[in-house]
């Protein structure tokens, strides 16, 4: 069962279960401290009876108060022992000496920092002790399948709490709606219906190049955002949705990146605990609240098929939600550039810092496009395919770079890797 545990961790575990249990091996019937006091002074025979003798006197006279009280100290000792007999099953465990708080105050400074550091100390499964709440991390490949196959593991009421706190999404109309919301988002946007958006998302993105202009030294943090916010919201959301205004697209990427900043503290603390990042909450949940009914009744103008919100909102109409659609917005805006940008901007600074792998990509392009000229390059699916450096690359820099959660609720013990959570 332990074979995979670190080299310290088991062992100081056994060590002080050992103790405890020599502990009533050495010092006889009386156990604990009592006996080993007796046993300790080489005492006379009679003097051992005598004072046996006014323990047992004092116990039968104070019967009465004493058996509660040692029945709760007894039922803490077996709680305690119950509780490492458990610990010594399962993963490494990284708490703090505060109760509830555990390992919060370190935890929540650097998480990703706080995770690697474990990682190198207990090996690749932990668990970390935080704010009441038990985590525990499968940080590699291996053993990986068992926590994606379980039955035991869920991801509806993992997430249930965060959806509460940072969209406010109550959580039996977030369960009510998952699996169906779930479907839609998949059947739209599943690899094999992808192709659909190719065509749109070249549009949007020719339409942010030329607002640019032909120089610039834009940070690429930066340059990475402003094409892709207005690109995503208006593909997903409804065209023109992004607004144009210097002011106003200068007020959604100032909320936009508080509310992302702060998304981890926004699903485990009050709101009011978080003044700023609930203000660009509140920001964004009116942005789409004002925009609800013209992206309800906007169509789309080449075919006939809904945006993603506006399956979404359909779908939230049959079901007799529709309050809830600002909150809905507000997730899905959140799902779609809290990964899409980072990974955008990586898969940039990796490339353009691999001079040899850049030209290689720059040459790939080429020769399916053709060289730079003034005619817009129209993508599709199969030119995609001819290029698969590019995809290697937006891959490679998901693995080094988007330390993605998985999360999913242990509903009971899961072995992996030989270790029970
Ligand atoms: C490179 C970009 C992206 C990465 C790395 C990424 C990663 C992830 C990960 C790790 C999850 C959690 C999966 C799980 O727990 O099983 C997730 C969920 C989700 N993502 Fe993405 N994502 C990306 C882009 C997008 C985009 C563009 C959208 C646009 C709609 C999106 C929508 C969603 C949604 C709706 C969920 C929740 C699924 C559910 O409710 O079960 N993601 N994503």
């Amino acid at each position: 069962m332990m074979q995979k545990l670190p080299k310290n961790w088991g062992g100081e575990k056994r060590l002080q279960l050992g103790r405890q249990t020599s502990c009533k091996r050495n010092s006889g019937k009386l156990g604990g401290r009592e006996g080993a006091l007796f046993r300790g002074k080489e005492q006379e025979p009679q003097q051992q009876d005598f004072s046996l003798l006014c323990f047992r006197k004092v116990l039968g006279k104070n019967m009465e108060f004493i058996s509660p009280t040692v029945v709760i100290i007894l039922g803490c000792v077996a709680l305690l022992l119950f509780l490492q007999w458990k610990n010594l099953r399962g993963p490494p465990c990284i708490g703090g000496w505060i109760p509830w708080i555990g390992a919060g105050f370190e935890f929540g400074k650097t998480p990703l920092e706080f995770i690697e550091k474990a990682r190198t100390k207990y090996g690749p499964i932990f668990t970390i002790v935080a704010l009441g709440t038990r985590m525990t991390f499968v940080t590699e490949e291996e053993g990986i399948n068992v926590f994606l196959n379980s039955k035991e593991v869920n991801f509806e009421l993992a997430v249930q709490n965060p959806v509460y706190r940072t969209a406010s999404i109550p959580k039996n109309i977030f369960l009510k709606l998952h699996e169906k919301l779930y479907i839609m988002v998949k059947g739209k946007m599943g690899t094999f219906n992808l192709y659909r958006f190719t065509g749109q998302l070249t549009e949007e993105l020719h339409e942010q190049l030329e607002n640019l202009g032909p120089h610039g030294t834009m940070d690429l943090n930066n340059l990475v955002r402003h094409l892709l916010y207005p690109v995503t919201v208006n593909v997903l959301f409804k065209k023109g949705l992004f607004p144009t205004n210097e002011r106003k697209i200068r007020e959604f990427h100032q909320h936009f990146q508080a509310y992302d900043e702060g998304f981890e503290y926004g699903s485990q603390l009050p709101e009011c605990l978080l003044r700023n990042w609930s203000k660009s909450k509140k920001w964004l949940l009116a942005l789409f609240e004002k925009n609800i009914p013209d992206i309800k009744t906007c169509k789309s103008a080449k075919d006939n098929s809904p945006t993603v919100m506006q399956a979404l909102l359909d779908l939230l109409e049959m079901e007799a939600n529709e309050q809830k659609s600002p909150n809905y917005g507000l997730l899905l805006l959140w799902a779609s550039l809290s990964n899409a940008v980072p990974v955008a901007f990586w898969t940039f600074a990796f490339v353009l810092s691999h001079p040899n792998i850049h030209r290689t990509i720059m040459e790939g392009i080429s020769s399916v496009f053709g060289t730079a000229g003034k005619d817009k390059i129209k993508v599709c699916e199969d030119d995609l395919k001819k290029l698969p450096l590019i995809k290697w690359c937006i891959l490679e820099t998901i693995r080094l770079r988007a330390p993605g959660v998985i999360t999913r609720k242990v509903l009971k013990p899961v072995k992996i890797l030989l270790l029970l959570e």
